[in-house]
């Protein structure tokens, strides 16, 4: 998620490797109801004694609008319920608006700012620090899904 080289064939394929080795790990490709893979979401660093880990994700460029959240609701039903787990991470570039304001929508609360933490190439840039526990996406997921009804994106 930090890197900013181009990343070749070689290295991917290494990437790809280690992370079907690693038990810390979980990548998943998401799809969109006609099967096309609109997204992948990553849970990094996955504890099994604290019950918690960190997320990444994209949604595909050419998706359309909601592709984000539903994404997101989907695999924060996998996080509490198929993975268990009680907590999740996430760490934003400050400057990912669409991020921040993605996370703060899925009901993660801000609880951390690292300033000057990661070096993008050119600058040192601030890192801000969400979670969400298991009983706050409980609350939180009816809303979730009733606004992807309501965009009629289920
Ligand atoms: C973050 C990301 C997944 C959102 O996907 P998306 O398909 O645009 O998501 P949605 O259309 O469902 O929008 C969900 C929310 O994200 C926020 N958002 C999305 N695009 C935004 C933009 N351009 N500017 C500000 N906020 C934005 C809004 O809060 C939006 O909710 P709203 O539509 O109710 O206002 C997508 O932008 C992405 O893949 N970004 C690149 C990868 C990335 O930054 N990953 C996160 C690393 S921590």
């Amino acid at each position: 998620m930090f890197t900013r080289h181009e990343i070749g064939e070689a290295e991917h394929r290494a990437w790809f490797e280690r992370i079907h080795a690693d038990p810390q790990v979980r990548w998943l490709i998401h799809e969109n109801p006609a099967g096309q893979a609109d997204g992948v979401i990553g849970f990094t660093q996955i504890d099994r004694v604290s019950n918690k880990a960190f997320w990444g994700f994209y949604a595909a460029p050419a998706s359309p609008r909601g592709t984000g959240t539903r994404i997101g609701q989907e695999a924060l039903d996998c996080a509490f319920v198929e993975m268990g787990l009680h907590k999740l991470n996430a760490e934003v570039i400050a400057g990912n608006e669409a991020s921040v304001k993605f996370h703060l929508k899925l009901g993660f609360r801000q609880e951390g700012y690292f300033r000057a933490e990661h070096f993008d190439g050119t600058q040192y840039v601030d890192v801000v620090r969400f979670a969400i526990l298991a009983e706050e996406w409980q609350v939180k997921r009816g809303e979730i899904l009733a606004g992807l009804a309501r965009a009629e994106i289920v």
